[in-house]
């Protein structure tokens, strides 16, 4: 299947968020779009149930050996396979998305066979090179030819790191229609959320940096905040927290229920009735502008300070959790978030980004 790309549109994606955010570009390329998933997630409980919510086949891996590896061990091999993927059936151009190991390889690979590379949530910037997906994002701004930012804030980002104006579009970011479109109805989420067991009034979590599940200690603060909001709190563990909550002996205070990764319809769900969400997760600080929902960030820095900006997200360090989840949770707080428009598009990024990535023309950004 991965071989009939000649001519084709190669979509490259190997994580969950990458999934959620391409599926809407894809579906918008029709029969112009090829999908080429390079397995870098590769629990199925990651990707299966993700594609199938998302409207997509459940896509095998075009290559191996990458999920699990070091991060120069997952680039060194994407970019081999990859090339040699290009090579023997070269597309017309390769769209990569965000910040992962997958988006810097498939970057790298279209631009050294000369394949134009479109970016697709251009721009981010959290000015934070402990990140690895900071280095990411500074290497595909370097490598991309088409750079599609969410906002202006992204574009001006790109232009400030010399990107040529005429590259940078600010075409919105395709998470809006994800949501738009797959959220499901109120008795489905209802439904969903008594199929898991999860109460009338809950928190939902999640963790899955770095910054968080490397560090025990911290990891160990979050479980504790999470445990003393004084609501029942759902986390559905990323299998990287699986592992380090085990290795680490953390303790799962007893206010939280830990599930498997849910799908993406249940997981916006989920969101809807959630009455705040805490999160280290890059996508969520997007989703719930979309929701109108209060988010606590448990990291240093955000990429996406618009979302702060709009009063939908608040950083926090692990013990300051519960005093930051009160003052989220206000009426007031509610009430505002509920009137306040995303900043993150109007729910036709992926028309947009579809349109250029078959060599279409739309108006630059030149601010
Ligand atoms: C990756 C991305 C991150 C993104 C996240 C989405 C990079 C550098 N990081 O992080 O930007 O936010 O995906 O979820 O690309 N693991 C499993 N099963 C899997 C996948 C991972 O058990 O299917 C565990 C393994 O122990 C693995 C570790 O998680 O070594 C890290 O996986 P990796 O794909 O390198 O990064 P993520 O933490 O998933
Ligand atoms: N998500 C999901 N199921 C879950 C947890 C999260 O579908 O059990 C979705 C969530 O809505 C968001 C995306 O996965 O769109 C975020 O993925 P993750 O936090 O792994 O990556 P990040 O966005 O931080 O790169």
């Amino acid at each position: 299947m991965a071989e009939n790309l000649t001519g084709k549109v190669a979509v490259v994606f190997g994580t969950r968020p990458e999934i959620i955010k391409l599926a809407p570009v894809l579906l918008a390329l029709g029969a112009d779009g090829h999908p080429v998933f390079t397995g870098q997630h590769y629990d199925a409980e990651l990707t299966d149930a993700v594609f199938r919510s998302c409207g997509l086949p459940v896509t095998a891996p075009a290559l191996t050996g990458v999920g699990g590896g070091t991060r120069a061990q997952q680039v060194a091999t994407m970019v081999d396979q990859l090339s040699q993927l290009f090579t023997r059936s070269r597309p017309r151009a390769v769209v990569v998305q965000g910040d992962t190991n997958t988006t810097n390889a498939g970057a790298q690979a279209g631009h050294y066979l000369g394949i134009p590379v479109v970016h697709v949530e251009a721009g981010l910037r959290s000015h934070d090179r402990a990140m690895p997906e900071e280095t990411n994002r500074l290497l595909v701004s370097a490598l991309a030819d088409v750079h599609c930012a969410a906002t202006p804030e992204n574009a001006r980002n790109l232009l400030d790191g010399a990107v040529p104006a005429e590259a940078v579009f600010v075409t919105g970011n395709p998470i809006v229609e994800a949501v738009a479109n797959l959220l499901p109805d109120e008795a489905e989420g209802a439904r969903l959320l008594a199929a898991h067991g999860l109460p009338e009034r809950f928190v939902l979590a999640t963790v899955h940096r770095p910054e968080n599940t490397d560090d025990p200690a911290r990891l160990g603060a979050l479980l504790d905040g999470l445990g003393r909001l004084g609501s029942p709190v759902a986390l559905p563990l990323h299998p990287r927290t699986r592992k380090a909550l085990a290795t680490w002996g953390t303790a799962v205070p007893a206010a939280v229920q830990v599930l498997p990764p849910v799908d993406y319809r249940t997981f916006l769900a989920f969101t809807r009735s959630a009455s705040l969400l805490v999160s280290d997760s890059g996508g969520l600080q997007e989703e719930v502008t979309v929701l109108k929902k209060p988010l606590v960030v448990v990291r240093t820095s955000t990429e996406r300070p618009e979302s702060v900006a709009a009063g939908f997200s608040v950083l926090s360090e692990p013990e300051h959790l519960v005093e930051h989840a009160e003052r989220m949770s206000s009426p007031q707080v509610l009430a505002r978030l509920a009137a306040t428009p995303s900043p993150y598009g109007d729910g036709l990024a992926s028309q947009r980004i579809a349109t250029l990535a078959r060599g279409g023309a739309l108006t630059p950004q030149t601010a």
